[in-house]
């Protein structure tokens, strides 16, 4: 039973057609309309709200293939089941977990985090299905790429949201903000 100051959250951008990379998983179509100056649009305000991410190997490998240093000041939690090591000098940041959402999930919340962070498109499809999505903030930049990784994919049952907040950039990006229903 997850209980309810368990927090999982998405922060995450789309296409207008819904996805989160281009079909080799490359996310240049983000910087189009580059972001206000001095304005990370909510990232910060966003991150100091979790204690931990966890994201998918896939996104795990783009982050490594930006060759820019760690960008996360959080624990990282890596969802594999084929990786067996990270680089030696992300030992300290990263940790590889394995199982079903829930056990991944217990496993991060036995080492005392409660609000986390969730990135990956199959992540947040796997824990959406299981109803373990609490909130998410979608980026919506005003690009169709016609063909890429999706954000969402098939589930048994329509998953509710509600809308809580709206906000356009002046750069034309649109930011929603929704709770699980
Ligand atoms: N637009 C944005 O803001 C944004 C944000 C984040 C990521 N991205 C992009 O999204 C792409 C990655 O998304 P993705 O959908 O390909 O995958 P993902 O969720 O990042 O990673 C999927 C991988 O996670 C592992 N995993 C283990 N158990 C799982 C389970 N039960 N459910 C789901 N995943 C599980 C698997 O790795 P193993 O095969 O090792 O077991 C699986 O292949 C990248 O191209 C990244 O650049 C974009």
């Amino acid at each position: 039973m997850i209980e309810q100051h368990h927090q999982n959250k998405v922060f995450i951008a789309i296409s207008l057609d819904g996805y989160i990379a281009n079909k080799d998983g490359k996310v240049e179509f983000l910087d189009t309309f580059p972001a206000p100056p001095g304005d990370d649009m909510g990232y910060s305000a966003f991150t100091d709200t979790i204690d931990a991410l966890l994201m998918g190997r896939n996104s795990f490998e783009t982050v490594l293939g930006f060759n820019i240093p760690w960008p996360y000041t959080k624990p990282v939690f890596v969802w594999s089941h084929t990786l067996t090591q990270v680089p030696d000098e992300l030992t300290s940041k990263i940790q590889i977990v394995k199982g079903s959402p829930f056990e991944v999930l217990q496993q991060i919340h036995a080492l005392g985090y409660q609000s986390l962070y969730i990135d990956g498109g199959k992540t947040i499809q796997s824990l959406l299905a299981h109803n373990l999505i609490d909130e998410m903030t979608i980026t919506t930049v005003p690009v169709v790429l016609g063909d890429g990784i999706p954000l969402f994919g098939q589930l048994d049952e329509m998953k509710k949201f509600i809308g809580i907040s709206s906000k356009l950039y002046p750069n034309g990006l649109v930011q929603n903000v929704y709770k699980r229903g």
